[in-house]
């Protein structure tokens, strides 16, 4: 099958196209799918450095998210059968930016007939994280949210899941194109961090709003500043780390501002509440995937192109995902 493969873990990950290597066979609990598209995440760039939670055996054909049709079923398999649409990660061995992956029947969602493979590719990984950490600020009590990195895929999905449910939300992006890519989804309060009058408006729009509540894709100075402006017993929940840089934090925000700071993965999240769980929030979740959830989608590239497709993507972030594949 075509594919890209990693072959080392490096500061500069080399790939390398095939078109031959072995299609995986699935064992008794497995699914074999035929990959129509793999989406390119952040976290993808970081695992083919090394730098990711999950490390793979190497070499491997990279890729966690996408989306595709079942192919063949292991014996063990319930509730998925040959010729099912799913949204699918893959956990071990090879991925999604080959022809074809295996993979368990807990990390497969079948797509609702609405839900083309296209738009199925990236409904794992952002809409339920989005959903996640939003329903999580609700729970814990906060009323309002500040969020970094605002104007990626997930951070378009939080502004309008925000909007639904009427919860205020302030989004923080680093230019100007950017805050008009919010404004294009009528985002309100938005906010440029270059701007020389960003400390001063968050300081204000923060506590008019009652934004306790940091969901934070960016790490680094920006996110230890922008808890420290936040009002008292804020909490800053540290879900990506772009910058790649560490938070710098005064310790006196949390003895006497009673400020929090906290992490968040959607693999432990789906631990904690259960696969069952996972699958009756997914599908509420997918009812929305052509509004609150929708991804736009910058360029789709085939296999014997992936490696472009990943150069596009460093370049293009805010633009939409990028998919590898040929559907
Ligand atoms: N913890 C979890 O379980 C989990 C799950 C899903 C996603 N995530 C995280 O969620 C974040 C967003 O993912 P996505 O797929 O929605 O991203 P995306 O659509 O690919 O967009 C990435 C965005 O981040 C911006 N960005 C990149 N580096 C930045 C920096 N140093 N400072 C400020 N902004 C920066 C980009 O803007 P420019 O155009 O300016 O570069 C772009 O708007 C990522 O950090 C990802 O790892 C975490």
């Amino acid at each position: 099958m075509k594919g890209i493969i990693l072959s080392n873990y490096t500061d500069n990950p080399i790939l390398e196209y095939t078109p031959d290597r072995n299609k995986p066979e699935p064992k008794a609990n497995q699914v074999l799918i035929k990959n129509a598209f793999g989406t390119i995440n952040p976290s993808d760039l970081m695992f083919l450095r090394g730098l990711y939670g999950i490390k793979k055996k190497l070499p491997v054909i990279p890729g966690f998210e996408g989306s595709g049709i079942i192919e063949e079923a292991g014996s063990e398999i319930k509730h998925l059968k040959k010729g099912d649409r799913v949204a699918c990660v893959s956990s071990t061995g090879d991925g999604t930016w080959g022809e074809y992956m295996v993979t368990e029947e807990t990390n497969c969602i079948p797509l609702l007939e609405s839900v083309s493979l296209e738009a199925g590719s990236s409904l794992f990984v952002n809409p339920m994280t989005a959903w996640a950490m939003v329903h999580r600020a609700l729970k814990d009590g906060h009323k309002g949210i500040v969020q970094t990195a605002a104007a990626s895929a997930l951070g378009k999905m939080v502004i309008r899941l925000c909007k639904e449910k009427n919860i205020p939300i302030i989004s923080i992006v680093r230019r100007e194109d950017q805050m008009k890519a919010l404004d294009d989804i009528g985002a309100e309060n938005v906010l440029n961090s270059s701007d020389p009058r960003f400390e001063r408006e968050l300081l204000v729009l923060s506590k008019k709003l009652n934004a306790t509540y940091c969901i934070d894709a960016v790490a680094g100075e920006i996110a230890g500043k922008v808890l420290a402006i936040m009002p008292a017993k804020s909490t800053l929940l540290s879900y990506g780390a772009l910058s790649e840089q560490a938070i710098p934090i005064n310790a006196g925000m949390m003895i006497f501002q009673d400020k929090v700071v906290q992490g968040f993965w959607l693999t432990y999240w789906i631990m904690e509440i259960g696969i069952e769980q996972f699958h009756k929030e997914a599908a509420e979740v997918q009812k929305h995937m052509g509004t609150i959830f929708s991804t736009s989608i910058n360029k789709i590239f085939p296999h014997e192109k992936a490696i472009d497709a990943l150069e596009f993507y460093k370049q293009n972030m805010t633009a939409g995902k990028v998919l590898i594949g040929n559907g």
